[in-house]
């Protein structure tokens, strides 16, 4: 068994812990950020292959208390990582600190590469190579205020790059938290799911991907585990083909985007194209304010633009009471959830959420926000 640890948005701790239960990790612990998980390979591949929350999946193979820098270099001197990776094999150390009293967290990622090239020349004569952009092999310092963690990334370019998102615009969600408030929404396949704010089309995109079963990871051509020597081919080889053979063909999967912007329409239509996943959804150029329910209920879903810029503030002000009357007119009988930083949001709409579920995006503390339009109240 070994231990793992998931960094995922923080407010889908509890959801990752499932995810990667699915996957067949054990003795999951949700911790602010992330879960940490014990498990063998096979689940280490399977959840850097289906996890849609987590942002990578590390493994951890050392933790200890320190008081100095001197104390990490230690630990790192008397890691065996000669038995991790191939001397031939590039590598980068990137450090991150909660409450750590030490001065220079870069001071240390270089105590921690020291280290690592020092044992590689005792134990093999040479050393690797640093390659900052793209290595082989990512090394994972944490630092606590007492505890130094060390970790392998078994992941390699972060787990949210699903390699499906060609075309941007605007400020795109990571898919990770895309996905994550489509489960708190508690959306399931086949429940019509419409996102008038489409921009890029993360939601819907996730939420094809999920109700196809296509798995976020299908695409990705190299996964930081392959590097390592503990890497079972064949264990991955069967678990991807397994994934493979589950994938349904793309249909109409009752999913409606739209958006005001055309370029956020040809963005949506073109990164869906590019999925294969043309056909799973209708998308229109549309304002919020001429929207009309596509079905009898279903789940509406928006990441309204959070008003960073001059004058987008109050131009928001203006559009929220009018967003609540599209709401009550057009959509009884749905679930509607918003996802932005704007705190005014739940009292300009002049509509009581049932729910208000605090998340990070990125560095920005966001709310999301429930809605049940239930047919004949909220007027
Ligand atoms: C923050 S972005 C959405 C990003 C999207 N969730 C993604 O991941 O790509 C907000 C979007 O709302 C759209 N928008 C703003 N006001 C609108 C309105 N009245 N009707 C329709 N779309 C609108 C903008 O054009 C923009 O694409």
């Amino acid at each position: 068994m070994a231990h793992f640890f998931a960094p995922c948005p923080r407010g889908l701790e509890t959801l990752l812990a499932d995810e990667l239960k699915t996957a067949g990790a054990r003795e999951t612990r949700g911790v602010p950020g992330g879960v940490a998980f014990t498990g063998d390979w096979a689940s280490c591949y399977r959840a850097n292959l289906h996890s849609r929350l987590a942002t990578r999946i590390l493994w951890r193979i050392a933790e200890a208390p320190y008081g100095r820098e001197e104390d990490i270099y230690r630990l790192a001197f008397s890691q065996p990582w000669e038995t991790h990776f191939d001397v031939a094999c590039t590598f980068r150390v990137q450090t991150t600190a909660q409450r750590s009293p030490l001065k220079s967290v870069d001071f240390v990622t270089l105590r921690v590469k020291d280290a690592l090239c020092d044992r590689f020349r005792r134990q093999c004569g040479e050393r690797p190579d640093v390659d900052t952009r793209a290595p082989d092999v990512r090394v994972q310092v944490f630092l606590t205020a007492r505890e130094c963690a060390l970790y392998l990334d078994t992941s390699g370019a972060p787990l949210w790059q699903r390699g499906l998102r060609h075309a941007n615009v605007g400020a795109p969600l990571k898919e990770n938290l895309a996905a994550g408030i489509l489960r708190l929404s508690g959306w399931r396949p086949g429940t019509p799911l419409v996102d008038p704010m489409c921009g890029s089309g993360t939601f819907l995109l996730e939420a094809a991907c999920m109700a196809l079963s296509r798995p976020p990871g299908l695409e990705r051509t190299r996964f930081g585990f392959e590097a390592l020597k503990t890497y079972q081919r064949e264990v991955w080889q069967s678990i991807r083909h397994e994934a493979l053979g589950a994938v349904q063909e793309t249909r109409f999967l009752k999913l409606w985007a739209s958006d005001k912007d055309k370029s956020a329409v040809r963005a949506t239509r073109q990164n869906l194209r590019a999925a294969g996943l043309e056909g799973a959804a209708e998308v229109t150029e549309r304002d919020f304010f001429d929207l009309a329910a596509p079905a009898e209920t279903g789940i509406l879903i928006a990441n309204p633009p959070y008003g960073e810029r001059m004058g987008e503030l109050d131009r928001l002000a203006e559009d929220y009471p009018k967003m609540s009357q599209v709401l009550k007119r057009q959509f009884p009988g749905w679930r509607a959830f918003f996802l932005t930083a704007d705190t005014r949001f739940p009292r300009l709409l002049r509509l009581k959420p049932s729910r208000k579920i605090p998340l990070m995006n990125g560095p920005l503390e966001c709310r999301l926000y429930e809605i049940a339009l239930v047919a004949g109240s909220n007027r």
